[in-house]
């Protein structure tokens, strides 16, 4: 295991928010390299739950954590979709989702903590996203209820993130893999050593696992909660409504 150590809950935002801005300009390459190109496919399987989740209705979206807008992205070119708000709180990376979001009529991007969305009125959106976001804020439960709020009745969460493989073997390799392979493959892609490849594995450990991420979303008020894994569980999609 890698010795680095999580920061405290006090300092954790911004230790996130400044290490997202750094890595912001090289991200794109190191998640498809580090995913294998995989993370497209989970992406897509989050706009393929939307589609079969509305059938013929003008959807108002929230794209939390949007990062460089991946999943922003793909939800701008749904049909479906009305509006498309892109929220992130690094500058950075929000920038880079600016650039490929110029243009699209439907699409809105701004700044914005995913514990405190006070630039949103209750009931406001029909799908919220997240993607890879939820491991990284320092108040999960305050995050969960923020996105309870914003939904409307009838709305649809969806948060994809890495989750815990239950299988003993497949685990090792898996660990092997994100705590070892990952952190090197971020410096050579960086060109130096940096904290911020460190973090994401460490950041797993105090994640809750598929079912206790189930149970938080469910305090949350979140009905009709389910998550389907993918690759054996190294990564999980979750979903609920707001009914
Ligand atoms: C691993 S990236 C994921 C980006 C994108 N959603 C994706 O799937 O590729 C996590 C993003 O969450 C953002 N983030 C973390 N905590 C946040 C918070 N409390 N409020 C808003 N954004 C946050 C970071 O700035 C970063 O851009």
């Amino acid at each position: 295991m890698t010795e680095f150590k999580m920061p405290d809950t006090q300092v954790k935002a911004e230790f996130v928010r400044t290490n997202f801005d750094v890595i912001a300009s090289k991200y794109d390459l190191f998640n498809d390299l580090n995913s294998f190109f995989l993370h497209r496919m989970w992406k897509n399987a989050i706009i393929s739950l939307i589609q079969n989740s509305f059938p013929n209705t003008s959807l108002d979206c929230l794209d939390l954590c949007c990062g460089t807008g991946d999943i922003s992205v793909r939800l701008t070119e749904m049909n479906l979709s009305r509006e498309v708000y892109s929220v992130d709180f690094s500058e950075k990376m929000l920038s880079v989702a600016k650039q490929r979001l110029t243009g699209i009529a439907k699409s809105k991007q701004e700044i914005g903590d995913a514990t405190n969305l006070k630039n949103f009125p209750d009931a406001k959106f029909d799908v919220v996203t997240v993607g890879f976001g939820l491991r990284n804020v320092d108040n999960l439960d305050k995050a969960l209820s923020e996105i309870h709020r914003v939904l409307k009745p009838g709305g649809l969460f969806i948060n994809l993130d890495v989750g815990k493989v239950k299988n003993p073997l497949i685990r090792i390799f898996a660990d092997f893999y994100f705590f070892k392979i990952v952190p090197v493959l971020g410096y050579l892609i960086w060109g130096a050593k940096n904290d911020m490849f460190d973090y994401l594995p460490v950041s797993s450990l105090s994640y809750p696992d598929q079912d206790n991420l189930k149970s938080m979303f469910e305090k949350q008020k979140f009905q009709l909660v389910e998550y389907k894994n993918f690759v054996f569980g190294n990564v999980a999609m979750h979903w609920g409504r707001k009914v």
